[in-house]
């Protein structure tokens, strides 16, 4: 069993959204018990919240539903989770700020490497319009199918 987590800032928005692409497609290629997946933001002001309602109507127009709870990122993660794939270098210097996670730094990605096109960072749609939702959601169809074929790859 491989586990990750998506994290991003607050986790409504982006990390919710990679989450569900990414069950997704692991359910549709049959390799979902392989899998668990999880998403988290680094702040917590919406914890217990539902994703962005924005999030959720772009997402099922593209085919997508998305079910999930706000929840923090905290140190016991760190220890959990194999692969820990981040939005941007802000969530990347957030997570690099709880207690164990310099030691597992080597756990920590950046999910725009996994993108076909060039670019190093999921932008943030929260201050956005339709279209950045809609430009967020082909981002990480992209870099969560990159990211599948690199997790099919480790040993
Ligand atoms: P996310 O977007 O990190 O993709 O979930 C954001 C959601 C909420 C806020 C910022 C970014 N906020 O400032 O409340």
């Amino acid at each position: 069993m491989i586990k990750v987590v998506f994290v991003c800032l607050g986790n409504i928005c982006r990390s919710p959204l990679a989450e569900a692409i990414f069950k997704n497609k692991v359910l549709g290629r049959g390799i979902h018990d392989s899998f668990e997946a999880h998403s988290c933001g680094t702040a917590n002001y919406h914890v217990g919240d539902s994703p962005d309602p924005r999030t959720i109507r772009n997402a099922k127009k593209n085919g997508v539903l998305i079910e999930h709870v706000g929840r923090q990122l905290c140190e016991e993660d760190i220890a959990y989770f194999d692969y820990i794939f981040v939005m941007d270098k802000s969530n990347y210097s957030n997570v690099l700020r709880l207690e164990n996670a310099k030691q597992n730094e080597h756990k920590v990605h950046m999910l725009r490497t996994f993108d076909t096109i060039k670019g190093d960072e999921v932008p943030d749609p929260y201050y956005g319009q339709e279209k950045d939702f809609q430009e967020v959601f082909e981002i990480l169809d992209r870099s969560v199918e990159g990211a599948i074929h690199f997790l099919l790859q480790r040993p």
